[in-house]
């Protein structure tokens, strides 16, 4: 099977690694790729937000699965562009796609389908922001209603930083949605599904704040860990029965059928999972994590999921271990960041790159805000985490920043779901 990733970043780096090791598996490439895929899957130029450009290099390159990374294209239609061409597709359509495009569609399905999330509400007039932020808050959660990468969300108890927000997001020609705050630990459930069939992964933990203890702003994600130790036994099979199942069964009856990753972001409160966000495919780094811990063979699996075969698969296998993944950020991120700086230690065992070229000299530089996605995994927590922290301890990028508490509170038992 000839395989094109579309991405390029530690979540397709970590894809590409793990096809790279399936037999099945006769050619890959990566597109655009980075200094770390390139080492694994032949890298082109492509812009991920035109689905033309997709489709030619898809059909250039005689693919046999194209296997999407990122949201931007599959909300722009690049995957029904690709299947339109006689190419099988891994990831949703436009249609579907809008589950995480539009955060106020997402809303309406959960609605129709029964499934427990924040209450919301969509503001798209300054006018009415005082009276609707006097029925929410405190806790105050502000969110852009359409692609923010995980940036356009704050979380505050000052009504004065809500309200700016919200203004500065309505200046902008942006609606807000305003929800309740769930409390409880956060967690991401990433499923396959092929329109109707939902096969769940390992549940995993991400951390969202740029600093320890959950400090500043949010990002795109500084490190994650599968499983998870503190969770319930059956918090998959409630998740998958009250949240996945209704959801891609809702899509589907509405004829938009989910075919690709559907990814579940969770508060896990004391009335029961509820949903924070869904996004159309894998999460980053939360998949650096969780595919370093499978042991099926990827590309069976993603192959299945675009032809619609998923309820013919064997139960996945996992490694009876534990897996930690830390996010090495360059100086600024997540605002703005200092690119082109050298990076070494790039090749060892277990650095994924997020946002890295080789330049001309052969040199691996940064390109981009998250860096290096730095993977281990170990028999336990404590174990992965100290594997991990010492392969971080061997890059080295000028200025650069990680977290040093990924996975630390789980590792001590510190973790607990509220109860009623
Ligand atoms: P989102 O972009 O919707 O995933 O939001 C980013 C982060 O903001 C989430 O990971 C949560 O930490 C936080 N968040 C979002 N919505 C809520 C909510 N309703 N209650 C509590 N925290 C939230
Ligand atoms: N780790 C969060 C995301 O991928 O959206």
């Amino acid at each position: 099977m000839r395989i094109l990733v579309i991405g390029g970043g530690g979540r397709e780096h970590a894809i590409v690694l793990a096809l790279s090791r399936d037999p099945a598996v006769t050619a890959l490439a990566c597109a655009p790729g980075n200094a770390g895929t390139a080492a694994l899957a032949e890298p082109y130029a492509v812009d991920v937000s035109d689905p033309q450009q997709i489709v030619q290099l898809a059909k250039e390159w005689r693919a046999d699965l194209v296997v999407f990374g990122p949201e931007v294209p599959l909300v722009a239609g690049a995957a029904d562009a690709v299947r339109a061409a006689g190419i099988a597709s891994f990831g949703p359509s436009g249609q579907a796609a809008r589950i995480e495009g539009s955060k106020a569609f997402a809303k309406e399905v959960m609605q129709a389908a029964g499934v427990p999330t924040a209450q919301s509400l969509v503001v798209d007039n300054p006018a009415k922001l005082d009276t609707a932020l006097a029925e929410f808050g405190p806790t105050w959660v502000v969110k852009d209603d359409g692609l923010a990468a995980g940036k356009g969300v704050l979380v505050t108890s000052d009504f004065d930083a809500a309200r700016a927000h919200a203004l500065k997001l309505l200046d902008g020609g942006h609606p807000v949605l305003l929800e309740s705050f769930l409390d409880g630990p956060e967690a991401s459930l990433f499923c396959l599904v092929d329109g109707t069939t939902v096969v769940p992964l390992l549940p995993a933990q991400d951390f969202k704040r740029v600093g320890d203890g959950d400090a500043g702003p949010n990002t795109g994600g500084m490190g994650a860990y599968a499983p998870l130790p503190w969770a319930p036994d059956d918090l998959v099979d409630t998740v998958v029965r009250t949240i996945v199942q209704p959801t891609v069964d809702e899509l589907a009856r509405r004829g938009t059928p989910f075919s690709g990753l559907l990814y579940t972001g969770l508060a896990l409160t004391s009335q029961g999972p509820q949903v924070i966000e869904f996004n159309c495919r894998f999460g980053d780094p939360e998949t650096q994590a969780v595919l370093a811990l499978l042991k099926t063979p990827l590309a069976g699996l993603l192959n299945a999921v675009a032809t619609g075969s998923l309820a013919e698969q064997p139960p996945l296998e996992w490694a009876d271990e534990a897996a930690v993944t830390v996010v090495v950020a360059a100086e600024g991120y997540p605002g703005r960041t200092r690119v082109d700086e050298v990076i070494s230690g790039a090749d060892l065992p277990g650095v994924l790159h997020s946002g890295t070229r080789r330049r001309e000299d052969g040199a691996v530089v940064s390109a981009g805000g998250r860096v290096l996605s730095v993977v281990a995994t170990g028999p336990d927590l404590e174990a992965a985490r100290n594997a991990v922290y010492e392969r971080v301890g061997q890059v080295h990028l000028p200025g650069s920043h990680y977290r040093t508490d990924i996975a630390l509170r789980a590792a001590r038992g510190e973790i607990a779901v509220p109860t009623a």
